[in-house]
């Protein structure tokens, strides 16, 4: 079995606060893995850490080989990635966006590869508008566009579904599944139990900063407990 990801005693201190707190964790290739918790529970920190974006305090990880505080722009460049809550340049259109990081990623066939994404997120109309202009949910798409137009090996996804309507949301869940049944991996941070179950194969459970819980989502079926349910045992609420 191959690891993608691999944590080892990560930790991330801001000030006083533990953000994430001596956390080890693997990711084999081919999952999809859902990383679950309540807010503020370390979950973006985590995201942040494993792809390079922040150093952590102490501990370390290895993305697809490579170590995320000697080769943080190694491992930008495999990974694709979702960030939390962050939106495309405002004064660029969607379409200038997916070039730039085409351009960035060198990626071949732009307009291509870019005409595909408007199609199938079902955005070809916003094609030259601003992103400042975009709604909420056609940023996300955008965002998602991006993270995937260079087909990599792991993304890392945080809360990429909020925003989308259910239609989106089902094509959405229907590619992530595709991407990993065609060999992929996917590390996604949700708040939507439902879909983590509907697609996971494995998930962890982060809860102030400290791993709960790691396994397979078919684990819960011999325990007959939906992940609704796991999750507030686990978390106590
Ligand atoms: N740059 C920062 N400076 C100080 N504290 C931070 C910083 N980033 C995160 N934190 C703190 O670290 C903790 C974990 O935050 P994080 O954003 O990782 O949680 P999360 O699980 O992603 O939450 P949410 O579900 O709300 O997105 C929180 O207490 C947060 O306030
Ligand atoms: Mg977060």
């Amino acid at each position: 079995m191959v690891t993608v990801i691999e944590a080892s005693g990560l930790t991330k201190q801001f000030g006083n606060t533990t953000a994430v707190d001596n956390v080890t964790l693997s990711v084999p290739q081919g999952a999809l893995f859902g990383l679950l918790g309540p807010n503020g529970s370390g979950k973006t920190t985590m995201i942040k850490m494993l792809t390079g974006q922040i150093r952590p305090t102490t501990g370390m990880a290895t993305v697809l080989g490579l170590d995320v505080v000697n080769d943080p722009v190694g491992v930008r460049k495999l990974v694709g990635i979702i960030p939390e809550q962050e939106t495309p340049p405002s004064f660029l259109s969607a379409m200038e966006y997916l070039a730039f990081v085409g351009a960035v990623r060198k990626i071949p066939d732009i307009e291509e590869k870019a005409a595909w994404w408007f199609s199938f997120l079902e955005f070809e109309d916003k094609r030259d508008v601003l992103c400042k202009d975009l709604s909420r949910g056609t940023r996300q798409k955008l965002m998602f566009a991006q993270a995937f137009l260079h087909k990599p090996v792991l993304a890392l996804i945080d809360e990429p579904l909020i925003n989308f309507d259910p239609i989106m949301q089902r094509k959405v869940k229907g590619y992530l599944a595709d991407y990993v049944k065609s060999g992929g991996t996917i590390f996604i941070s949700t708040h939507i139990l439902e879909i983590a179950e509907e697609i996971c194969s494995g998930f962890a459970i982060l809860h102030n900063g400290k791993l709960l819980y790691s396994g397979a989502i078919s684990e819960l079926s011999g325990k007959k407990q939906h992940l609704s349910e796991f999750f507030f045992s686990q978390v106590q609420i």
